[in-house]
């Protein structure tokens, strides 16, 4: 077989990581797919940064839309970010001209998701997007493949590293919150504007895309409840601590009498249950569903590794023909759910 030719658009911590693993173990993804995987183009901003990466022989794009299109490659990786801009044209352009996309870019998805996935399906092509939600954990996969019959009734988790990261040194260690945001940008855990994490708004993004495959319904981030932890202080941690729980960041979707109800915001765990258990930069997400009750996937959400395994295991997927999942298109089976206003608990 002819070698699965790759362009990389974003060559920040997850691109990076990506094109190293490919290039460490190549032998082995050869031997598992049983053909090889190159990255032949890529594009990023700088070209002289020193990515501990070897370029040599790949070809340099300075425009993400012409390497979408270019005829060097056979499937895009769009790791650029951003909800708009250049990451949403150059996933236009590869899926117009039915090529495959795997993106990690939750906000891109939040916000353009259903049109991405439509367009994908008319041109007959794929969009990958087991990276987008919860860092290396499969729980796209484990949807698609592991629920297929089970019917959800609530999908809730801790969603975003840096928050998790900073809550659990902010309370076992008393680290000021601006210090622990500090280590988590150098971690590479954080979004370029870290805004996102801390204002839940990334949890917002995740938790929309998650209940659109969960329930079928539309994805709307702007009508989720959200509230990050930025007002979180080492007392509230203590007094909560005192109290047996702990404060975690969770993303919680259900269904209700009126709809879907989705919302974001800290909430107190109680230090006995499993999610309690879910620290540092861990992500958790829980899927309670009619024949299984309370399924509990928990690892590592964010950081170059763990996200950039994700992005490999939608391109393996991919060159093996493995259908990934529709993204946000409600089947007409089920009930057209809207988002369901945050009431009291
Ligand atoms: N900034 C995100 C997080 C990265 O901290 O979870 C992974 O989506």
């Amino acid at each position: 077989l002819t070698p699965l030719r790759i362009g990389v658009a974003g060559l920040g911590n997850v691109g990076a990581t990506l094109v190293r693993i490919l290039q460490k173990d190549g032998v082995e993804l050869t031997r598992k797919l049983g053909r090889q995987i190159e990255v032949t183009a890529v594009c990023a901003r700088s070209r002289s940064r020193d990515r501990k990466i070897d370029l040599s022989g790949v070809t340099w794009f300075d425009d993400p839309v012409a390497l979408a299109k270019s005829d060097d490659i056979d499937l895009f990786v769009e790791l650029i970010g951003g909800e708009d801009g250049p990451a949403l044209a150059a996933v236009k352009a590869a899926l117009e001209i039915g090529r495959p996309v795997v993106t990690a870019n939750k906000a891109l998805l939040a916000r353009h998701g259903v049109a991405l996935a439509r367009l994908a399906e008319e041109a007959g092509t794929q969009l990958g997007f087991e990276a987008a939600v919860a860092g290396g954990i499969p729980v796209i996969k484990t949807l698609r493949e592991g629920l297929g019959s089970a019917s959800i009734a609530r999908v809730y988790g801790i969603m975003n590293g840096t928050c998790n990261y900073i809550l659990t040194r902010m309370g076992n260690e008393g680290i000021s919150f601006a210090e622990c945001l500090k280590d988590a940008q150098a971690l590479g855990y954080a979004e370029a504007d870290p805004t996102f994490d801390v204002e839940g708004y990334d949890t917002a993004h995740k938790l929309a895309i998650l209940a659109s495959l969960c329930f079928g319904c539309e994805i709307a981030p702007d009508e989720i409840f959200v509230e990050g932890i930025t007002r979180i202080s080492q007392a509230d941690i203590k007094v909560a601590g005192d109290l047996g729980y702990k404060i975690k960041l969770l993303g919680l979707a259900r269904r209700s009498a009126d709809g879907i109800e989705q919302r974001v915001h800290p909430t107190l765990v109680p230090k006995s249950s499993a999610i309690a258990g879910v620290d540092g930069v861990l992500n958790a997400v829980a899927l309670e569903t009619d024949h299984v009750h309370e399924l509990l996937l928990a690892g590592p959400g964010a950081g170059g590794p763990p996200t950039a395994s994700s992005v490999l295991s939608d391109i393996l997927d991919i060159a093996r023909g493995t259908k990934v999942p529709p993204l946000g298109v409600p089947s007409a089976e089920l009930t057209p759910y809207v988002q369901a206003p945050m009431r009291e608990h």
